[in-house]
């Protein structure tokens, strides 16, 4: 049933402490719980509502007397448990029988490669014990491990080690305090064979920390980076937050078996091998990035997130989206140069578009601060992470860094050790900087991306720019009409030099700085610029200062002048996008026209003959040698917008047509440009040991991209250059890269390559996923490529990684293959998802996600995808999770 964020209702019990002893056994583990609390003045209700979900209840006792279900002490239903009558100030007993080696969910405790880990956000908690289990109440945890110790010498928890010492028949125990108030989903376990990596650091309070990251045996030539990453986050965040560790000690733990991407544990962070694991053998820069942001990401939810924490789970993004903007500004500040930051800043901005605006434009479609839920895991979305750290940035951008930091004080003066609401957020944003920010509020209430029309009217007798900005927001499921937004909108105007104007407006005495951010509240709002003396070139929405769809009516000539002089580097990248997307929604049209005039063998000379305007080919040509620009922003340059991002371009969707587009697009540019490709693969080696600075990673990445287009000419020497590659990397990066031009060439070799990676690598699974996604993704996979790989022995749909790396990967990497005319695709993608259902429901409702934009295709292919919702619909025994995404893709 649905959960609605207007039934809240404060808990009718606070908790104060609580006490667990865990006897740990993969088959049956024992928990006895000692809790108290203490009824709440503040709440109506008077009974005790604890949670639980695939328990065993083994005994309750309530302030030492045993409570029993016949006699009608408490009753359990739908996974509450109930006691109708309890005294002001209760200690509860409970003791309960799981079986993690069982729990093939991944939620709660589980067992992974024979060690235990828990994951409790958001619901787990409730699968070890009976509990209140809501974020709102909040106590001080000790806990007690127990296991036989050859087996699990390691037994971590959350806060401090407090004792530890041997026990009979071979057994040992260890006993941890959390000194800090949490909400239950902050609990963590931990027991294995592990070993660590350990530091001791000297805080900036002059207190020691001591630092650990831990891993299975055989690992730990893995782990520097994260610990690195980890030291760089500490004290990144009393740099620019003030923010300083608050533990004795802080640990990361890596596990192979997780749903997502890590969990901020007080003091005891779980971690995805993905993001944990790298050397340059196994790694890709990729990673490597991805591991600095993960590990700094859950470090910085230690005040966003733990010391201040959220009311109800509607209130997610209050923690998410704020954490991942500081995860974000901790990335870009690490890279440290000005080019550095806009590169992350693409790169963010790209996720946003290539999943987030899909997902707004989609039936999933949801406010930053939902309304209601069925599955609360089912939220765990791009909108409340990513849109939400949009939504944080736009304060930064309104109140500059110093009134965002002012914020920032402010928030935690009043609510640290608090569980809150995106709305003391804002409070506290407006009080520090003297604001009145309540029409803010609508870009938490209101789904949908607001489209941003912009015009501009130069008036040369008065020296005016005029610019008429006017908004509006599609409808939503459940939001029908939408009120104007409080939009930060930076502008700059070029002169004809391509450069910056210094900015008057209307009104103002003095010229001020060339960005300038207009606050757009209304509908429908113009601005006048005074003092141009010629008429300028307009750069809007500089940084992305919105998250927005822009329109404005830009010329070819125009784009290509932005994407060689705005001084906005964000905005540079944009008009070179804005000019492919333009000549690839071209073609793709044109391959449709050539397509149903029956000339199927002419579709490459209708394009050949579209080949003249050359416009984009040569701003392309000027941004690859211009050496004065950072590679990794040439390397985003050249990148075409993805087959995804074309698709959301269209009225109606048509994969196979995108895919000739594009395609030929890469071609006839590989062919234009190869001489400059090929200088540029020449000159942009990184010789010697192996860095992932964002330098080299720069370096590499044009490179690597320039030797993606050659591999498009199937001539020799590109080839050539191609296997030289994969013969002489001595890093992941390089070796991958080779590895996908080979595969994705006409070239012979392509099985021998492939091979040679897998016999290489078979220890390393994470290798190994990247060898299942590269072959899940190439041009010539179809559904029978994916099919048979999971065949492999090395395959496992019990593994997310693994699921992710082959399955995923298919369905929502490699459109023009999922959707395949004859719908075998979809068949594929509907077994997966029922088989998912069965043994891991929150990975199967991702993968049930990938329908989501089924009524925007072609008819025939919505029919095919239609019913393939309708089988896994029809699936018995269907999870919650599954059920709410099939549910709101079939409704209307
Ligand atoms: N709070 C975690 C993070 O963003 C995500 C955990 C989500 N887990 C889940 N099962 N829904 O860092
Ligand atoms: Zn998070």
């Amino acid at each position: 049933q649905t959960i609605y964020r207007k039934d809240y209702a404060a808990p009718n019990y606070l908790a104060d402490t609580v006490e667990m002893g865990f006897d740990l056994d993969p088959a049956d583990t024992r928990v006895a719980t000692r809790l108290t609390m203490t009824r709440n003045p503040a709440a109506k209700g008077r009974e005790l509502v604890l949670f639980g979900e695939e328990l065993e209840l083994v005994a309750l006792r309530l302030n030492g007397k045993t409570l029993s279900q016949d006699k009608g002490d408490f009753r359990i239903a739908a996974g509450v448990l109930t006691i109708p009558t309890a005294p002001a100030s209760v200690e509860l007993e409970i003791e309960t029988l799981i079986h993690p080696d069982r729990n093939t969910s991944l939620m709660g405790l589980y067992v992974s490669n024979g060690n235990f880990f828990t994951q409790c956000e958001a619901e787990g908690f409730r699968k070890i014990t009976y509990f209140p289990d809501r974020p709102d109440v909040m106590a001080r945890f000790t806990v007690m491990l127990r296991a036989d110790k050859a087996r699990y010498p390691v037994l971590l928890s959350n806060g401090n080690l407090i004792e530890e010492g041997a026990l009979p028949d071979g057994r040992h125990y260890a006993k941890w305090e959390d000194p800090f108030k949490k909400p239950s989903y902050l609990f963590a376990l931990v027991a294995g064979q592990l070993v660590c990596q350990e530091e001791t650091v000297r805080l900036h309070s002059g207190r020691d920390a001591l630092l650990q990251v831990w891993v299975e045996e055989g690992n730990l030539d893995k782990t520097q980076h994260a610990m690195d990453s980890l030291k760089n986050s500490i004290d990144w965040d009393v740099e620019r937050f003030g923010l300083d560790l608050d533990l004795e000690r802080f640990m990361i733990v890596a596990v192979g078996d997780f749903n997502m991407g890590a969990m901020e544990n007080k003091g005891l962070n779980i971690f995805n091998t993905k993001f944990v694991l790298a050397n340059p053998r196994i790694a890709t820069d990729v990673d490597f990035a991805n591991i600095e942001a993960v590990v700094g990401h859950e470090y910085f939810h230690n005040w966003t997130g733990n010391r201040v924490t959220c009311r109800d789970w509607f209130q997610l993004s209050l923690k998410e989206g704020l954490t991942v903007f500081r995860d974000q500004e901790f990335s870009a500040d690490m890279i440290g140069s000005d080019s550095g930051r806009a590169v992350k800043r693409i790169d963010d901005v790209r996720v946003l578009r290539q999943a987030q605006f899909p997902e707004d434009a989609g039936p999933m479609a949801h406010p930053v601060r939902p309304d209601s839920y069925v599955e609360i895991n089912n939220f765990y979305t791009v909108t409340v992470y990513e849109k939400g750290a949009e939504v944080v940035r736009m304060y930064q951008t309104l109140l500059g860094r110093e009134g965002f930091r002012k914020g920032m004080d402010l928030y935690f003066e009043r609510h640290d050790g608090q569980a809150v609401t995106c709305d003391d957020f804002r409070a506290a944003m407006a009080d520090a900087n003297g604001r009145d920010l309540s029409q803010f509020e609508r870009w938490y209430s209101q789904a949908g991306t607001p489209l941003l029309q912009a015009a501009a009217d130069y008036d040369a007798k008065r020296k005016t720019l005029t610019l008429t900005l006017e908004q509006s927001c599609p409808a939503t499921p459940g939001q029908k009409k939408k009120q104007p937004f409080h939009i930060p909108v930076a502008v700059g105007l070029l002169d004809a030099q391509g450069r910056d104007l210094a900015l008057t407006l209307e009104g103002e005495k003095k010229a001020g700085a060339t960005t300038r951010v207009l606050e757009l509240t209304k509908a429908k709002q113009s601005f006048r610029f005074i003092n141009v003396d010629q008429k300028p070139v307009p750069s809007l929405l500089r940084g992305f200062s919105a998250p927005v769809v822009l329109q404005f009516d830009y010329s070819d000539a125009e784009l290509a002048f932005l994407m060689a002089h705005d001084s906005d580097a964000f905005n540079r990248w944009e008009a070179g996008q804005r000019l492919a997307t333009r000549r690839l929604l071209n073609l793709t049209v044109a391959v449709q026209a050539a397509r149903q005039s029956g000339h199927v063998v002419a579709v490459d000379t209708v394009l050949n003959n579209l080949q003249h305007d050359g416009a984009l080919a040569d701003a392309l040509r000027a941004t690859l040698q211009d050496e004065s620009l950072d590679p990794a922003f040439r390397e985003l340059v050249l990148t075409l917008p993805s087959e995804t991002m074309i698709a959301e371009q269209m009225e109606v969707i048509d994969p196979h047509a995108i895919h000739v587009a594009r395609q030929f697009l890469r071609r006839s540019l590989a062919r234009e440009l190869r001489d400059e490709l090929l200088a540029v693969y020449r000159s942009h080696q990184t010789p010697g040991a192996y860095s992932p600075d964002a330098a080299s990673a720069g370096r590499r990445a044009l490179k690597n991209v320039a030797l993606s287009y050659l591999a498009e000419l199937d001539d020799e020497e590109a080839m050539a250059l191609a296997r030289q590659q994969d013969e002489d990397a001595n890093n992941m990066t390089d070796r991958l890269a080779a590895l996908s031009a080979i595969l994705n060439s006409a070239a012979p070799g392509k099985s021998e390559a492939l091979q040679r990676f897998y016999t290489e690598f078979e220890q390393e699974a994470l290798v190994i996923d990247k060898w299942f996604t590269l072959q899940a993704t190439a041009r010539n996979a179809d559904v029978n490529t994916v099919r048979t790989l999971t065949e492999h022995p090395a395959f496992t749909l019990k593994n997310p990684n693994r699921a992710r790396s082959l399955i995923f990967s298919f369905c929502n990497g490699n459109p023009s293959a999922f959707h395949a005319l004859d719908g075998n695709g979809y068949a594929f993608w509907a077994e997966q998802v029922i088989a998912l259902n069965g043994s891991n429901p929150q990975v199967a409702a991702r993968l049930a996600r990938s329908l989501d934009r089924w009524r925007k295709y072609t008819p025939a292919l919505q029919e095919k995808m239609r019913l393939a919702l309708q089988q896994v619909a029809g699936t018995p025994k269907l999870s919650r999770d599954v059920a709410e995404v099939i549910t709101k893709a079939l409704a209307d």
